[in-house]
């Protein structure tokens, strides 16, 4: 975890309560051969934190990258970083991910033999522990984990690809987190990933969702600045 990130937390979740959701860019697609100018045109376009997908083409079919570029976005960036683990076994590595500079560390409750001990274990490596549920993974196996997580990250498509078609069951599980949140009174956060779009970006918002991952939304987009504005003024416009 990098020095810095108790600062950058407190930063994205001041954000949240003045300004509502915001907006987490993904860099699956983006220039992989200019990182550190992507990372850079991204937050100075106003990203709130970058999301990371490590995939190891075994938990899912596609290969990405692990703790070398995870380090080179450290290095590069200044907000905080979220990375996503869609990979087998992921108790194996949650140490090294948080020691090359994740803020948020989000694993996948379908991976995990013992998800109360992991999400312990992250959080007192320093990173925010987020819980991930795939689309077909029913919302109510994460209630028992609740109180151990600092949020849940409910998947809008299959993990794997950017750019696939967002899936509205993840509509349903981001109300029923909101309405059990109101009514246990627990402080984790709302995230949502995959295809979120101009379309999209509101319902989620409306049903509860906090922190908004985009990939293609935002980086297939000439212009970050006002793909990220246009996306965040959807989305606190409803909620
Ligand atoms: C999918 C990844 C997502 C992906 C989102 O497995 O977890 O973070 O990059 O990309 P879009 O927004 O294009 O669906
Ligand atoms: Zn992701």
């Amino acid at each position: 975890m990098n020095p810095s990130a108790g600062q950058a937390l407190a930063q994205l979740s001041a954000t949240l309560a003045a300004r509502g959701p915001v907006v987490l860019p993904a860099l699956l697609l983006c220039d992989f051969g200019h990182l550190a100018r992507e990372v850079e045109r991204l937050e100075s376009a106003g990203a709130a934190g970058l999301h990371l997908d490590v995939m190891d083409g075994r938990f899912v079919p596609q290969l990405t990258y692990g703790l070398v570029v995870v380090e080179a976005v450290r290095r590069a960036a200044k907000g905080p970083l979220e990375v996503h683990l869609m990979v087998e076994q992921p108790e194996s590595c949650i140490e090294h991910y948080a020691e090359a500079g994740a803020d948020i560390l989000t694993v996948h409750l379908e991976g995990l033999s013992d998800p109360r001990l992991t999400l312990q274990t992250i959080s007192s490596l320093g990173p925010q522990a987020h819980l991930a549920i795939s689309p077909a993974t029913p919302v109510e196996r994460v209630e028992p984990y609740l109180d151990v997580c600092d949020g849940v990250l409910v998947m809008s498509v299959e993990p794997g690809f950017g750019g696939q078609r967002f899936n509205p069951v993840a509509l349903e599980k981001l109300a029923h987190l909101a309405a059990l949140r109101k009514e246990r009174g627990g402080s984790f956060k709302l995230a949502v990933d995959g295809g979120i779009s101009t379309e999209t970006i509101g319902p989620v918002a409306a049903a509860g969702a906090e922190l908004i991952v985009a990939g293609s939304a935002v980086i297939r987009s000439p212009d970050y600045t006002q793909a990220i504005a246009q996306l965040e003024q959807i989305a606190r416009g409803v909620t």
